[in-house]
């Protein structure tokens, strides 16, 4: 393993840069400190005086270790201040001009071997270090807030890198005890990019009108089940957290810095309510309201009638969705065309209620979303679909039926693709897409967005635990029934969905 650093620079002592230097002193390495604003310093140091306290009190540090690692840190008055650092790691404001500037001055302050990295988010890597005289020591090494929780970090390598200043900074990442992740320098890096198929598609399908802001949340939380796994907030609780003055800045960021790439446009509601200043928390207003108001409730589950009966679709869940619909107390219609009165139930994936109804009596059909376990008290919640001729007693009925033990229940009105089946596979198109581009590796994209965003299991892994050509078959429903190229199946994707292959699989 390469050596470690000796003497660490931070530039910067907002918030990412004092929990880089809580990091690093922590972990027994001297660090320098350095901000314009004495006061941000100051405030820093105190920030954290009053961690390592904390950490005493609980049992977490001992009073020698704090007393230390408050001796590691020492504040500079000038970047003068770095001289002897073999790495500065840069956390100051997101103006590239103000980067460029301050890394041609890093550069003059340290040593010809120093390492110079930024913690940009979303600015060039290349673009900062073509206006330096040894890009070839400059790299990106991307944190994520709070720094000493989210244990993960980007190290970006621009065309330029050195591989050896690759290799010192994932040492100096495992030796915190974070992960690295390593990738090219490309728009978004492999989080910022690969988080773009979650809020955009519930965007989407929000702007569609097939369901409400707390159903969709509702169903992303509660429907979708890796392993016993979800996704602890839904799309619109996370980009009120985040704040959508910030989250669809990103949205565009991503989507003009990849030419207009349709898997990334932005939602017309995400700009409208930016204009509006709804950006979440923060304005106490977003798509949710936090001033007090309560919680938007769901409304119960009608009774299902009595001798309901029921003919479900051939397809490659009819056997399990017969089981449940027996389980729940309907009798099932046993004949190859559906008896005049019988529910209908279709399956679809991929494709819209309407498509799957053909043929059929649309008046009596509902789709049943089978994506994600749908058993009999198997799951949290399931989730309906109907075509524009459905009627209000199919639809009252099927609640009802589908509720029957306990399970709540979603009515979504028709959508090329489930809530689910749309998310799941724009996680996963936009995941793999990343692999194709060998941005980063696909065991890094895993992890990355794993650790980074929160998710249960990383995108790649979600594709593998549903399943590559049930994805594909997902992507290509939604593609044929929409028109839209934002569907389109990307080929990583497609040759392992062909082959049968993990999409963590390298070619
Ligand atoms: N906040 C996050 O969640 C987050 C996450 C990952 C990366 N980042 C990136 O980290 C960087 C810093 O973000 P932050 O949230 O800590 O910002 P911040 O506003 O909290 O702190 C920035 C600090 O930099 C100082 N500063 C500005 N210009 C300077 C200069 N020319 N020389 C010295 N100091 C200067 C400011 O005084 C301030 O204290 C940005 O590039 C941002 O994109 C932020």
């Amino acid at each position: 393993m390469s050596s470690p650093f000796k003497r660490i620079g931070v530039l910067g002592a907002g918030a990412m840069g004092r929990g880089i230097v809580q990091l690093y002193s922590q972990a027994g390495f001297e660090v320098v400190l350095h901000d314009a604003q004495a006061a941000a310093m100051e405030a820093a140091i105190k920030y954290l005086q009053q961690t390592f306290d904390k950490l005493v009190e609980k049992g977490r540090m001992t009073d020698d270790a704090r007393q230390q690692a408050l001796a590691r840190v020492t504040c500079a008055d000038s970047m003068q201040g770095f001289a002897d650092c073999d790495l500065v790691i840069e956390a100051i404001i997101e103006r590239i001009e103000v980067k460029r500037e301050v890394f041609c001055t890093l550069e003059s302050v340290v040593s010809s071997e120093a390492i110079l990295v930024s913690n940009t988010s979303s600015l060039s890597i290349t673009a900062i270090a073509a206006a330096c005289e040894r890009p070839s020591l400059i790299a990106g090494y991307h944190f994520f807030n709070p720094v000493p929780l989210m244990k993960v970090v980007e190290v970006v390598r621009a065309p330029r890198t050195d591989d050896a200043v690759v290799e010192r900074l994932v040492a100096l990442t495992r030796a915190v005890g974070h992960t690295p992740v390593v990738c090219q320098d490309t728009p978004g890096f492999i989080v910022n990019h690969a988080g773009r198929g979650f809020g955009t598609e519930s965007l989407k399908a929000l702007g569609e009108g097939v369901a409400d802001v707390p159903t969709i949340d509702r169903i992303l939380r509660e429907q979708v089940d890796f392993g016993g796994m979800g996704f602890k907030l839904g799309p619109f609780e996370l980009m009120d957290l985040t704040g959508l003055d910030v989250s669809h800045l990103v949205m565009e960021s991503i989507y003009h810095q990849y030419y207009e790439e349709p898997r990334f446009r932005p939602s017309v509601i995400g700009a409208q309510r930016v204009s509006a200043g709804l950006f979440g928390r923060k304005t106490r207003e977003g798509f949710y309201r936090y001033d007090g108001s309560p919680a938007p409730s769901e409304s119960g589950a009608p009774v299902a009638p009595t001798g309901l009966r029921v003919w479900v679709a051939p397809g490659a869940q009819q056997q399990a969705v017969r089981e449940l619909v027996a389980g729940l107390g309907a009798s099932l219609d046993d004949a190859d065309q559906p008896l005049s009165d019988s529910l209908i139930v279709v399956t679809p994936l991929g494709l819209d209620a309407t498509s799957a109804a053909q043929g059929l009596d649309a008046a009596r059909v509902i789709a049943l979303d089978t994506l994600f376990p749908f058993g009999l008290r198997a799951c949290k919640r399931r989730v309906l679909m109907s075509t524009p001729a459905t009627s209000s007693e199919t639809r009252k009925a099927a609640h009802g039926l589908f509720a029957a033990d306990g399970a709540k229940v979603s009515l979504l009105r028709d959508s090329s693709g489930f809530i689910a089946q749309r998310v799941i596979a724009m996680i996963v198109s936009v995941a793999t897409e990343i692999a194709q581009q060998r941005i980063a590796s696909p065991e890094d994209i895993d992890s990355a967005v794993r650790i980074g965003l929160g998710y249960p299991v990383g995108p790649l892994t979600m594709g593998d635990m549903i399943g590559p050509a049930r994805i594909l078959e997902v992507l290509n429903g939604m593609h044929r029934s929409s028109d839209d190229p934002r569907y389109r199946a990307g080929p990583w994707l497609r040759r392992r969905a062909q082959l049968g292959l993990s999409l963590l699989q390298e070619d």
